[in-house]
């Protein structure tokens, strides 16, 4: 079985998703993010302050790789990770690509509260952050997924089920 992999923007629902389908389907869930923190012993915010946005996407890479070795899992990656074409030949090797996606206005309301997103933490208004980030990245995305789901007006368990309906 391939691997069901999660792609798009921040704050669209991705990890949370992810969880609940893999408890759906009784298959394990591995969050690509949380894998480079465990690898490197250190969080996203320490790596991008520490090392740079170059070295985070070198470390997401190899966690790309090493995980798309093997299939029968969900995999919730981080919001930049098929913006390398290695990456994303990587994860369709052993994976359906699901993309989820979400209006400007709700994905400001869920990542609003954090500041644990550097790219989003710039200062300026984050709206345009986003609306500019979403705009240089929605064709890539777009290429990418097999699948997209808006999850704009979906519950979390509502986007499970759209998700579950297409892999039958
Ligand atoms: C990023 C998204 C983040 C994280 C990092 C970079 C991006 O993941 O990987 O801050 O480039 O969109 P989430 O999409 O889980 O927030």
């Amino acid at each position: 079985m391939k691997n069901i992999v999660l792609i798009g923007f921040m704050g669209t629902g991705k990890t949370t998703v992810g969880r609940r389908l893999a408890l759906r389907l009784g298959l394990e869930f591995i969050d690509t993010d949380a894998e480079i923190e465990r690898v490197a012993g250190k969080t996203i915010q320490d790596i991008f302050a520490r090392h740079g946005l170059i070295r985070f996407r070198s470390e997401e890479a190899l966690v790309i790789k090493r995980l798309s070795l093997q299939g029968g899992r969900v995999v919730a990656t981080g919001g930049g990770a098929v913006l390398d074409s290695k990456n994303v030949d990587s994860l369709k090797k052993n994976g359906v690509l699901v993309r989820l996606t979400a209006p400007p206005e709700v994905i400001v309301q869920r990542v609003g509260k954090r500041r644990n997103r550097p790219l989003l933490n710039h200062g300026g208004a984050l709206l345009e952050t986003v609306q500019r980030l979403m705009r240089e990245r929605e064709e890539i995305y777009g290429q990418a997924a097999d699948f997209t789901v808006d999850t704009g007006a979906l519950s979390k368990d509502e986007t499970v089920e759209r998700i579950v309906s297409f892999l039958r």
